[in-house]
């Protein structure tokens, strides 16, 4: 498997250290905390796997994907193992306030496959649709990954909420910045061709923007760009309207809110390297 950005590790890891230091506390994280950190990215990987059956993708960041090399029967095993080896090491941490926020991100992240998988919605509850989606697939792990090692060092619950708002705002931003490069950046930089969401039938937030311009859009939103040349077409109104701009417009206010909850915080470097990531995620081009 291609070695991501470990962003999610990283975020759960800087956040553990902030709630520690503003607990009274030394930085260093403890046991249950860097769990936490492992069973993250152990969930993150397990959908990835099972993903990449359901797109029926042969490719990730470059290297074959495991249903391209085992089959699919074999990789939505390897996806259950990774979630088994998770729920293990969830149980080991003997918390369960941390178990019941960590099995929430695995209800949210099937919740937003099936959301993903159907597009019946009418045209105003598209976008609220897309963010719901965004925040089950993307922004529930992060920001319930936060919650979880705030618990472990600090019992306010105005904590709690300040760890989960980072994460669920910084997990918002940092997927409308991924649905804007899937637009705007060349083929191989992010690892898939350019327009693949469209290719998969999906409609993001430059589409979605772009349909209020160019209401031609509608039809084919809703056929999934299944007829020939709408992947082209609607890929050529995207670039006409400004989709782009509105949507990268939208990860910033998500990214300032993220950085105005976690600024709450005590000072540290860890707070401020959170800080500094937000606006990295925000600026990011690949
Ligand atoms: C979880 O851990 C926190 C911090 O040690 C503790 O206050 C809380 O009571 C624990 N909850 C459960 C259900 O074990």
């Amino acid at each position: 498997m291609a070695k991501g950005k470990a962003i999610r590790p990283m975020i759960v890891v800087l956040m553990a250290r902030a709630l520690n230091i503003h607990s009274n506390r030394a930085g260093d994280l403890l046991p249950g905390q860097r769990a936490i950190a492992m069973i993250s990215e152990m969930i993150h990987t397990a959908s990835l796997v099972h993903d990449d059956v359901i797109d029926g993708s042969d490719k990730r960041r470059g290297k074959r994907t495991i249903n391209e090399v085992w089959g699919e029967r074999k990789a939505i095993l390897a996806g259950d193992f990774i979630l088994s080896a998770a729920s293990m090491a969830l149980a080991r941490i003997g918390n369960n306030t941390v178990v019941k926020v960590l099995s929430q991100v695995i209800e949210d992240l099937v919740r937003g496959e099936f959301m993903q998988l159907g597009s019946k919605e009418n045209e105003n509850e598209r976008f609220k649709h897309y963010l719901e989606k965004t925040f089950k697939k993307t922004a529930s792990l992060i920001a319930n990954s936060c919650k979880a090692v705030s618990i472990l060092v600090n019992s306010d619950p105005e904590v709690h909420e300040i760890a989960y708002q980072y994460g669920k705002n910084v997990g918002i931003a940092f997927q409308l910045v991924d649905d804007v490069l899937d637009f705007t950046s060349g083929a191989s930089q992010l690892g898939k061709p350019t327009a693949a969401d469209l290719k998969l039938g999906l409609a993001t937030g430059p589409v979605l923007f772009a349909c209020q311009q160019f209401p031609e859009l509608h039809a084919m939103i809703m056929r999934r760009f299944s007829s020939n040349g709408d992947v082209d077409r609607a890929w050529q109104y995207v670039l006409q309207s400004d989709g782009v701009q509105q949507t990268n417009y939208l990860a910033q206010r998500y990214g300032q809110e993220a950085i105005r909850q976690i600024s709450m915080l005590r000072p540290s470097p860890e707070r401020d390297a959170l800080i500094r990531l937000t606006e990295m995620v925000l600026t990011r081009d690949k």
